[in-house]
């Protein structure tokens, strides 16, 4: 089994609670350098990662021809311009979310990645979800018939006040939380060959920075169903995590149980429209009446919520791992991630934060 060897930027909540416990799971990937300009986190990880050389700045690493990829997992607004440092340099980036602010970044992203023939992978794990998979399976089956609507929520009650409360670090709930569900409506929309329109509306409620904690956005394509994200910082009573309303039947979720129920039109008792008053059996005036059968289905995550998380990176390292050793497709793609950046671009541009 070939091993790939990894270097990792950053060594927070990201490079080392995500990247670096993953790879500590999976032989098929080592860690030989990290980098972090916080001298406490560099000690760490040379006792974390046995055999690793660490550096206070990624440029250190080049000339290296020993690193397969480099996760880089600093903080957002530096994303963009070292991925495309890397890159110039030779080496493959594994990519935290967000991959930019602005569509032009992504531009200039691509054009690199087209130059260099370098791998730029996203590590947008929640796309691998099993219980968004399950969701669109349901959806795509068409037992609920034409898709209406889909309402995705990532919501709760929290103050914050680290770095990613920064418009200046490429922060906020949009571009810190949102590539997650953002990422996922996209998928439902499935409009990557055009813009969708955006609605959005922003407020800042508990943060202590100057980005929002409160997202709501609408976003709207010819021929799709019209999709509602919120992230909410002040939703002490989060309902759902998804809300899907069809022609035929309607979606709930939790973020661990999947309800759906359905009713059959082949079954529905035959109507016709009637103008004129209605009325029922005994000639009283009456509402619409009948009897529909109704199919009630559930699904189970059937993990907790932090082994769910592990499984989505895995099965993100699997693509990247396939990619590096047999040239496989990812399925996150950069055109998927690409309009989400235009989408959040126009989002902030609408309500000025
Ligand atoms: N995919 C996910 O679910 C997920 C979860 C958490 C964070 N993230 C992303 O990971 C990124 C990092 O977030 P975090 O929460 O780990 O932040 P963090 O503050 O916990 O860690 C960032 C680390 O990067 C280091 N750093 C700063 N500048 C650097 C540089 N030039 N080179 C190398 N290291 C540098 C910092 O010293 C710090 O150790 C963010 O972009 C965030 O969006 C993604």
């Amino acid at each position: 089994m070939k091993v790939l060897n990894v270097a990792i930027l950053g060594q927070g909540r990201s490079g080392r609670n995500i990247h670096g416990a993953h790879i500590h799971t999976d032989d098929r990937f080592k860690v030989v350098a990290v980098v972090d300009p916080l001298p406490e986190r560099r000690e760490r990880a040379l006792k974390e990662y046995p055999g690793c050389t660490v550096h206070e700045n990624y440029t250190e690493l080049f000339g290296r021809k020993d690193i397969d990829f480099v996760v880089n997992a600093t903080p957002s607004h530096l994303h963009h311009p070292i991925a495309i440092d890397l890159m110039k340099h030779g080496f493959n980036v594994l990519q935290e979310k967000p991959i930019a602010g602005t569509v032009a970044q992504v531009e200039e992203l691509k054009k690199v990645i087209d130059e260099t023939g370098c791998m730029y992978a996203i590590f947008l794990q929640s796309r691998y979800r099993r219980q968004f998979v399950k969701i669109r399976e349901i959806c795509e089956s068409g037992v609920l018939g034409r898709i209406v609507e889909v309402k995705i929520t990532s919501s709760g009650y929290g103050r914050r006040w680290d770095w990613q409360t920064l418009t200046e670090y490429t922060a906020g709930s949009l571009y810190n939380t949102g590539p997650h569900p953002v990422g996922q409506a996209l998928e439902f929309l499935n409009y990557y060959d055009g813009k969708p329109e955006v609605y959005c509306k922003m407020d800042r409620v508990n943060t202590f920075g100057d980005a929002e904690d409160f997202v709501k956005l609408l976003l709207s394509a010819p021929g799709r169903p019209l999709i509602d994200v919120e992230i909410s910082s002040c939703d002490g009573y989060p309902l759902f995590t998804y809300q899907i309303q069809g022609s035929c039947g309607a979606l709930t979720a939790d973020y661990k149980t999947v309800k759906w129920k359905y009713f059959k039109p082949e079954e529905a008792p035959e109507q016709r429209l009637i103008r004129t008053p209605l009325v029922n059996d005994e000639g009283l005036p009456a509402y619409c009446s009948e009897k529909l059968t109704w199919y009630e289905e559930e699904w189970e995550e059937g993990n907790v919520l932090d082994q769910v998380f592990a499984s989505d990176t895995k099965m993100l390292y699997n693509d990247v791992y396939d990619y590096l050793t047999a040239g496989k497709p990812f399925n996150v793609q950069f055109k998927q991630v690409a309009q989400q950046i235009y989408v959040m671009e126009e989002a902030h541009r609408q309500t000025g934060i």
